[in-house]
């Protein structure tokens, strides 16, 4: 339950919202849809953050499930929207879509303008097309690498700060721990099925090997190259020996159950799985750290992929008042900080970083703020409509390599081939 000063300002938040044009006295009561595949925690938080908003407004929440992998999602989403689909009124929306259903979505800077500053600006420009405010930004994303400090205390081991570092660590841990008898111990788990987070996933690999980004800020295909290869061989080089032949289809949860049931050494994963972690009913609570993912070599820089999700308000929506109320609401500091206290999600409001409340309950979003502002972004500013199609081919391609379908080498000279074919004259 939320602490009941959070509860008193979450209405106080709302009160003086009430005084905005979009919330002055609601004519009807409205029920206003909102699709996410957010894990179950986030979704039972929501009910209660938007119960104070149903009280004030009139309105209510309904609430429609999708598929956790993002990538399922977005085939959804985008078939509704194609289909002008206005049963769904808000839509929470990944940070790489902007581009490609900005379309579809109303503008929300006039109904955002008072709070837009208050965000961080990488965000808001993430998700400003054109002109256009396409989403309210929700909560930022960036992953970090989880330890077991307990293991690793326990086998006299550093933290590891390369990628050959924790190769070795990882195996040498879960070997000892094997022959100890905890026979269902991996070195590492990390998301390996063929969907979007691989994408984030391998883009770590490759960028800090200083193999570049996919795609170039300037729309460059630079994939195919020596540091990308040898980034991808390694990580080739994991699969059946320190993380199970399984994480060929693990997305986050699954590499979280593994985890939270004390089967793992290292996890990658984004900072949701950390309070997740450290709930009561955790194998690993209390036990665990997290530090930037490893670097390439002494000489490259650990990289963290951007994530994130916003709200976007449907251009299709019957009731557009009540959807962008419930949006700015859900983007509230008062919410923004719940989320960050109870679900250890990364606030995209400035300001939060420093608040006392979370700075004491969870004192790894602050540190977690620096992986953020270095985060790499997925190449969808420069490939804009098409970046899915680029990401699909980009994360097949990796996917093919860690199955043994074609060597690293072998793989990336054929993307890059493809990509320069969606390419074509330009982006
Ligand atoms: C997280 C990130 C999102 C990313 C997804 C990949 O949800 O926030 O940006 O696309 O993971 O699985």
């Amino acid at each position: 339950m939320a602490p009941t000063s959070t509860k008193s300002s979450l209405k106080r938040v709302l009160l003086s919202a009430l005084c905005l044009p979009v919330f002055a006295a609601p004519v009807s009561a409205d029920v206003v849809n909102y699709v996410s595949g957010a894990p179950a925690k986030d979704i039972k938080i929501l009910k209660e953050i938007v119960k104070p908003w149903e009280e004030a407004t009139g309105h209510t929440l309904e609430f429609t499930s999708m598929p956790p992998s993002t990538t399922d999602s977005f085939a959804q989403y985008r078939l509704w929207l194609a289909a002008n689909n206005s049963d769904i009124d808000v839509y929470e929306t990944d940070v790489i879509w902007a581009p490609q259903l900005a379309n579809h979505f109303v503008d929300l800077s006039n109904a955002a303008s008072d709070v837009i500053d208050a965000h961080f600006p990488s965000i808001i420009e993430s998700q400003t097309v054109d002109g256009k405010l396409v989403a309210l930004p929700l909560f930022t994303d960036a992953p970090a690498l989880y330890y077991r400090k307990d293991l690793l205390e326990k086998h006299g081991a550093a933290v590891p700060s390369t990628w050959e570092e924790l190769t070795a660590t990882a195996k040498s841990v879960q070997a000892a721990e094997r022959a100890g008898g905890q026979s269902d111990l991996w070195g590492f788990v990390w998301q390996g099925n063929a969907y979007e987070g691989l994408t984030c996933d391998a883009l770590e690999w490759v960028k800090s090997f200083g193999g570049g980004q996919i795609v170039e800020p300037d729309g460059t295909v630079s994939i195919n190259n020596e540091q990308a290869i040898n980034a991808l061989e390694l990580a080739k080089s994991w699969v059946g020996t320190i993380s199970p032949e399984g994480v060929l289809a693990y997305q986050e949860e699954d590499a979280r159950g593994v985890w939270q049931t004390g089967n793992a050494v290292f996890m990658r994963n984004w900072p949701y799985a950390y309070a997740l972690g450290n709930s009561d009913d955790s194998a690993v609570k209390d036990k665990f750290g997290v530090v930037p993912l490893p670097s390439g070599g002494s000489n490259d820089k650990s990289a963290a992929t951007l994530g994130g999700w916003n709200l976007a308000v449907s251009k299709y929506s019957k009731n557009p008042d009540a959807a962008i109320s419930l949006a700015l609401y859900l983007t509230s500091p008062e919410a923004q900080k719940r989320r960050a206290l109870e679900l250890s999600r990364l606030p995209t409001l400035v300001s939060l970083y420093d608040d006392e409340d979370i700075k004491t309950e969870q004192p790894a979003i602050a540190e977690w703020k620096d992986i953020f502002l270095q985060a790499v972004p997925r190449p969808s500013a420069p490939t804009k409509t098409k970046y899915n199609e680029v990401s699909s081919k980009f994360w097949s391609a990796v996917h093919d390599t860690l199955s043994g379908n074609g060597s690293a080498a072998e793989n990336l000279e054929l993307l890059e081939i493809e990509l320069n074919e969606i390419k074509g004259n330009s982006w």
